[in-house]
């Protein structure tokens, strides 16, 4: 059966962007592993499903944490480099596009973590009952993305493209704080946290740079 999702402009930006996404600056990229990597490390502990994985930045702290971590990315060049971090050897790495049902059993899985993806997908509302589904009872969704503030103002995901040395922005959507409230509360999540994340020494006034948020499957 034909898949019910348009051919994907995302991942092909990602294949190129893959190239240079660990060398360029990116302070997004960078407040988001220290904001994953401030939060209680018995999170992680269990069968970790990582949805968006990129070159691994993330996945190579998850994986010697967790009993299990399954990571999926829709780019094959940016699973490529994290497949070839050091660590990794016992990750299940898969490419699958998060728009279709995951590659997981009902109830798999003890936590989910999402970094810096969501921006690239319209329907939270199939995500959010996707992570429902594979969670087992009690277990979390950590989900940390580019702040709705910060793209109020105009931002999203946005690379120099190797190839020809201009701005490359990456198809996004916005996604207010209420839309992700709501597709959680739909698909039976209860929020435990959220934090907006500003970058050291930003002032209070400064728009926050990340919305981080923990949910729990009741
Ligand atoms: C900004 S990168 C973040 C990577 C990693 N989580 C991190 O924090 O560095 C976004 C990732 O989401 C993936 N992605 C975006 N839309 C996707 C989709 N529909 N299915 C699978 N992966 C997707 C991209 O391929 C890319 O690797």
């Amino acid at each position: 059966m034909a898949p019910k999702t348009p051919p994907d402009e995302v991942a092909a930006a990602y294949n190129v962007w893959a190239d240079v996404y660990d060398t360029q600056a990116n302070a997004t990229r960078d407040l988001d592993a220290r904001t994953l990597q401030g939060q209680d490390p018995s999170l992680f502990q269990g069968d970790v499903l990582e949805i968006g994985c990129g070159t691994g930045k993330n996945t190579e702290w998850l994986a010697p944490r967790a009993r299990g971590l399954l990571a999926l990315d829709g780019s094959a060049e940016m699973l490529k480099r994290a497949r070839e971090r050091p660590g990794v050897e016992r990750v299940q790495f898969l490419q699958h596009d998060l728009r279709e049902p995951w590659p997981a059993r009902n109830a798999s899985h003890d936590t989910l973590t999402c970094n810096l993806v969501l921006e690239h997908i319209e329907d939270l509302a199939f995500v959010f009952s996707e992570a429902s589904r594979v969670l087992r009872r009690g277990g979390f969704f950590f989900v940390c993305e580019l702040h709705p503030f910060r793209q109020l103002q105009g931002k999203q995901a946005h690379f120099v493209n190797p190839e020809t040395g201009s701005i490359q922005n990456v198809r996004s959507y916005l996604h207010d704080v209420s839309d992700y409230l709501k597709a959680a509360l739909d698909a039976g999540l209860v929020l435990v946290r959220a934090q907006d994340c500003r970058d050291d020494g930003a002032p209070r006034t400064a728009a926050p740079r990340l919305l981080a948020m923990l949910w729990q499957k009741s």
